[in-house]
């Protein structure tokens, strides 16, 4: 079934960043992705910079503000450091989309506006998601140059050589809210982008005996947006959601899932690039190994050596696996994801996945409810 709005799929997710120039050299080496656009001073734009990369259908912006007066990304970065500002959605009608949105509660940020140059125009609109973050709408049918109007070609990083990591494009992209906001977030996008609730962890389903987060995902009606939306709840000591919500300051955007058809090549080629990931234990494998349940065309012993994480499902099985934080904040990272015929989230994989979650927020002192006194290690 289509979905009523249009949509035809994830479009482009825009980071603010302390530095443009340095993050988007570390999307190039360690992602595999090719910058192809730029804006800043050199092409009229005074205040900041944003640099376009993209790998298949994976379509990023990295933008840092280069005056004072850009308090827009300053602002941001004061708050939150590094993190997710915007994400969008390709659309068939913007002003529909729009209107639908807005009738049916979205918080309005920017009303449909035509964007041109001389190689055509693009048409953008916005709406407002959790604290701080945009949810953008975009059509770009009449443009056929660099990503958008006022983008040209870059003259730095154009040479970068980096591991190709075939990583096809957006999965899911989650959320992470307060405690009490997971429901009035869902019903948000039910009503605003027509969307469903696909999946609903209740309390009990994920968690350690230490830590807990309520979930749900949804959805639009034909599956090309997924967004999951996590919760703290109540445990012995500190959620990794709530530990994101201090360390960001608000509610905003957890991680990104990218998609890939083959995971091992993928994080071989992420792990040569230096790209870090949680730690699964060996364990983890054990178990695998005796599952009759599972049957996968991958070897155990490739998951075994990558750390890769395996779930099944009753229509097939997926492959994932979680980089550790990014940036120097614990809060945005990415997920890898293959799927073969599985539509859910790894929700086998949570216990093995907290755990290894819960030693690094050990070692950054986050996981008691008081802060912890951290030990140098050196
Ligand atoms: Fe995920």
């Amino acid at each position: 079934m289509s979905n009523v709005l249009g949509i035809r799929g994830y479009d482009f997710v825009e980071f603010y960043v302390g530095s443009a120039k340095m993050t988007a050299y570390w999307y190039a080496k360690a992602m595999g992705m090719k910058i192809t656009g730029y804006i800043g001073p050199e092409t009229g734009t005074r205040d900041r910079v944003s640099y376009y990369l993209q790998n298949n259908n994976l379509k990023i912006v990295i933008t840092s503000a280069v005056q004072p007066s850009c308090f827009e990304v300053l602002s941001f970065i004061n708050t939150h450091g590094d993190g997710v500002k915007r994400w969008a959605v390709e659309v068939d009608n913007v002003e529909a989309a729009f209107k639908y949105a807005t009738q049916h509660g979205a918080v309005m940020v920017r009303k449909p506006e035509a964007i041109e140059d001389k190689h055509g125009y693009v048409t953008e609109a916005a709406i407002r998601l959790y604290d701080d973050t945009e949810l953008v709408y975009v059509n770009r049918d009449h443009y056929n140059y660099i990503f958008m109007p006022g983008y040209c070609e870059p003259r730095q990083h154009i040479n970068i050589e980096a591991e190709e990591t075939g990583i096809i494009g957006i999965d899911h992209i989650v959320g992470n809210v307060r405690e009490n906001e997971m429901n009035l977030w869902a019903d948000y996008f039910n009503k605003a982008m027509s969307f469903e609730t696909f999946v609903d962890f209740k309390p009990g389903d994920i968690g350690t005996k230490y830590s807990a987060l309520l979930s749900k995902v949804v959805r639009s009606s034909d599956s090309v947006i997924k967004n999951p939306i996590n919760e703290p709840y109540a445990a012995e000591k500190k959620s990794q959601i709530e530990e994101y919500i201090e360390q960001y300051h608000g509610s905003g955007v957890q991680h990104i899932a990218l998609q890939t058809t083959d995971i091992v090549k993928t994080v071989e080629a992420l792990r040569k690039n230096g790209l870090e990931f949680l730690d699964v234990p060996d364990t983890y494998y054990d178990m695998l190994r005796e599952r009759e349940d599972i049957q996968i065309a991958e070897d155990i012993g490739d998951l075994q050596r990558l750390k890769i994480l395996c779930d099944k499902e009753s229509t097939g099985y997926l492959l994932q696996l979680f980089t550790k934080p990014i940036g120097d904040r614990p809060t945005f990272f990415f997920e890898f994801i293959q799927r073969e015929g599985a539509e859910g989230f790894g929700k086998g994989n949570f216990q093995a996945l907290f755990e290894s979650i819960e030693l690094d927020q050990k070692l950054r002192g986050n996981l008691d409810k008081e802060p912890e006194a951290v030990m140098p290690p050196c």
